[in-house]
């Protein structure tokens, strides 16, 4: 019985989880190992040698019992140990080692801008960068023929081989989320649109994937009017200033009519440019009344519904905003640069706390 005893003690001792320790309650005092088995036995002693060997056998079932139950807390509690040890995090650090990377210009823009529309009731939505050139042109009632495909210095993604739809395009600008959203969403509705868009051109002020931001809103009784005041709002609360004067000057987009390139007021002191005072016009956006057709083409009734729309450059109101010179630094992924324009990632901007600060 010591024999017994000092065997499943040590082994209990060494048992490395709780499965371990199962099977070995299973084999010492389950109900077919081997201390239940001699306690079977008992049966066939004389009744002297049961009185010694009963209570014996016994007590060895409750130490064994209480051992495993003793290796069974002490198991749990290490594996508490560990994960409080692993997890451990201290809160009062300061957070200043840690915020080494930076938000991107882009990105920062980007989420100023969709703060101002949101206050406005305007919700984001997205859509693909590759696309058919039916959303990227012909929705947007910009037919085969039109020389706008041929302005627009658009990609093409190739076809397979004897494959003969008409290719891919990498859009060429966010007008055919205006598509998408009406199809999506119906009227009345109030979107804007962030997002990547490719033409090929490259210099100073263009580079080929660059970031616009689409604006639509459909409603009835919807005019200029309402585009002017909502885009005037957004120049304010944007460019940080109390009011900014802005010029519409006729122009023509196949899918608005009619159209309108916005200028914005500014001037430059000493090479600096101030915008919202002096008597300089900085363009910043296309913009205009949505054509019945491309209404049509989103699935809305044109005699029910109007709407107003513009597109306006992320990367260009960044340069303006933030005084930034080369639209292709933007992309070099230059750490220097980064870190000279990147803003803390950790403040979110918002009207009431602040867009840049
Ligand atoms: N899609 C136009 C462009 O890329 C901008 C625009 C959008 C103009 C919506 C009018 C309305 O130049």
């Amino acid at each position: 019985m010591d024999d017994l005893k000092s065997k499943y003690l040590a082994e209990i001792a060494g048992a490395a989880d709780e499965a371990a320790l199962e099977s070995i309650r299973l084999t010492a005092v389950g109900k077919k190992g081997e201390i239940s088995l001699k306690m079977r036995e008992l049966g066939k002693m004389s009744p002297e040698e049961r009185q010694v060997a009963g209570p014996r056998l016994n007590a060895l079932k409750d130490e064994i019992n209480s051992a495993l139950a003793a290796r069974k807390a002490s198991l749990a509690d290490a594996a508490l140990e560990e994960r409080l040890r692993t997890e451990w995090l201290d809160v009062s650090l300061p957070t200043r080692p840690v915020r080494q990377g930076t938000l991107h210009p882009v990105s920062q823009v980007t989420e100023e801008v969709t703060a101002i529309f949101a206050e406005m009731g305007f919700s984001v939505a997205e859509g693909p960068r590759i696309d058919t050139d039916w959303y990227n042109f012909d929705a947007l009632n910009i037919p085969g023929h039109h020389p706008a495909r041929a302005e627009m210095d658009t990609f093409y993604m190739r076809r397979a081989e004897g494959d003969n739809r008409p290719p891919h395009v990498l859009r060429t600008h966010t007008s055919p989320v205006q598509i998408r959203s009406m199809e999506k969403l119906g009227a009345p509705l109030r979107i804007i649109c962030p997002g990547g868009v490719y033409r090929a051109d490259y210099d100073q002020t263009h580079t080929p994937m660059f970031h616009q931001v689409e604006g639509l809103a459909v409603d009835r009784d919807i005019s200029m009017a309402n585009l002017k005041w909502v885009l005037e709002e957004f120049f304010a609360a944007f460019f940080e200033v109390e009011g900014v004067k802005t010029r519409f000057r006729a122009s023509h987009f196949p899918f608005t009519e009619p159209s309108a390139e916005v200028d914005i007021q500014c001037s430059w002191v000493d090479g600096q440019l101030k915008v919202g005072e002096g008597d300089g016009w900085l363009e910043v956006l296309g913009s205009g009344m949505v054509h019945p057709k491309v209404l049509q083409a989103g699935g809305i009734d044109p005699d029910q519904w109007q709407g107003f729309a513009f597109g306006m450059g992320i990367d260009r109101i960044a340069m303006l905003k933030y005084g930034i010179p080369d639209l292709r630094a933007f992309f070099d992924s230059d750490l220097r640069w980064l870190r000279h324009y990147g803003f803390a990632s950790l403040d979110v901007p918002t009207l009431r706390g602040g867009l840049s600060r």
